[in-house]
């Protein structure tokens, strides 16, 4: 007979995310932690949550049984809502000369920096850059991450920028993550583009953005605004034709300047991210909207810098999420659990804040509700750990890793 669903479990403890808020600070207390659960699947979706043994009971001759032997953990399957990893080359000389004392500048002009990257994705050919985005796709599958947002912004012409978007759709195709892709054609003006920021940005907008809807490539734009990169300035009406054509907006806002996270505020941007130097008055805006803050503490270990205020955030009211923000140049790390909990140590974040982060926090960034906590009706996308205590996530700070990952209703990764 063929199996219509899927019961697994027992779970010692069973992490749900359920019922927490999208926004604000959350205590380890307001956590739903099941005992002896189980997880009831049906086809992509969760059935249903609850005592395993009391599931049993209920089971059907055509549901398949998976009983677990031994203390077994399980959380949401975790999203990781900014990276860049559709990328050619390697920055390892970047980060010497970082670390030797080189400015941006002297990095940029030794033939480093986000142009010397867009000089190697450029050289990959579609199918190249497909695979690498596989290869890292599956390295954060199996570290539990089931959902990836994948930027471009290292091809910067509407030929690259497209050739690196398709490779993303097609990459998506080859890994059991979900891959979901952002325009960041807006990430520098590109040094072979004869005209001025604002013409490069029009060309763009008028150029590339149709293309995307047609072949329905992307929902969502985003573009760096900073004084290397775009001013507010130059990126609001770019934005304004982005959100006009029904695109997402997410904003790289506030990395070493204050700009971005109000211009994401004042265009109703779904997530604004980095955030290291906001003050208190961006915070403050932030707090006061439904933009998701997005924190990015592998960048801030990368470059050597400081950690987004994430303590402060959540205290004025903030949505925070946390992603790896993978990259060649400030953030090679690529490992969502460990720069997630030194940011918990450094910021004093809970065991709590930290999931949701990672979890429903991070889908809302993605503007997705169908996943990010277990409960009835989402996507069967769980991770479950070999451990008595879902505490040892963060205390092992990534070295406990998951011993089964699974993605909507099928094992992905083990
Ligand atoms: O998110 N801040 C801008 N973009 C990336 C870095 C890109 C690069 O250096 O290649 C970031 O940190
Ligand atoms: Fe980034």
């Amino acid at each position: 007979m063929e199996k219509q669903g899927i019961l697994i479990g027992p779970f010692k403890q069973l992490v749900s995310m359920a019922e927490l808020p999208l926004k604000g600070a959350l205590k380890d207390s307001q956590l739903e932690v099941i005992p002896g659960a189980g997880i009831w699947i049906e086809g992509e979706l969760i059935k249903e949550v609850s005592d395993y043994d009391t599931l049993k009971h209920k089971l059907r001759n055509d549901v398949e049984l998976i009983e677990l032997d031994g203390d077994f953990v399980a959380l949401p399957g975790y999203i990781d809502c900014h990276t860049h990893i559709a990328f050619g080359g390697n920055r390892a000389n970047d980060f010497a000369m970082r670390n030797a004392g080189s400015s941006y500048l002297e990095i940029a002009e030794a033939g480093g920096g986000i142009w010397s990257t867009v000089k190697h994705t450029r050289a990959c050919s579609q199918e190249e850059l497909k695979q690498l985005t596989v290869e890292r796709a599956n390295y954060l599958l199996a570290q539990g991450i089931t959902t990836v947002e994948v930027k471009s912004g290292y091809g910067l012409t509407v030929e690259e920028e497209l050739k690196t978007l398709r490779a993303i759709a097609d990459a998506d195709h080859e890994t059991k993550a979900d891959l979901l892709s952002t325009c960041l054609a807006a990430h520098m003006l590109p040094k072979d583009f004869e005209g001025s920021a604002e013409e490069y940005l029009q060309m763009i907008a008028k150029v590339l953005f149709p293309i995307l809807k047609d072949e329905h490539l992307t929902t969502r734009v985003d573009a760096f605004v900073e004084r290397s990169a775009f001013s507010a300035e130059q990126a609001k009406p770019y934005y304004e034709q982005a959100k006009a054509l029904g695109f997402d907006l997410t904003v790289h806002a506030d990395q070493f300047t204050t700009s971005g996270s109000k211009l994401a505020v004042e265009l109703s941007a779904v997530s604004a991210d980095h955030l290291e130097a906001s003050t208190e008055e961006e915070i403050r805006l932030l707090a006061e909207s439904d933009v998701v803050a997005v924190a990015l503490p592998a960048a801030s270990l990368g470059i050597g810098c400081a950690f987004t205020p994430a303590r402060r955030l959540l205290d004025a009211g903030a949505s925070l999420a946390i992603a790896t923000d993978w990259n060649p140049g400030s953030a090679p790390m690529g490992k969502l659990i460990s720069s997630a909990s030194i940011l918990a140590s450094m910021e004093k974040l809970s065991n709590a804040e930290v999931f949701a982060a990672i979890t429903f926090r991070a889908a809302q960034a993605l503007n997705l509700s169908d996943r990010g906590r277990l409960v009835a009706g989402l996507l069967a996308d769980f991770n479950i750990y070999q451990t008595d205590n879902y505490q040892n996530i963060t205390y092992l700070q990534g070295r406990l890793e998951p011993y089964a990952v699974w993605k909507r209703g099928q094992l992905a990764s083990s």
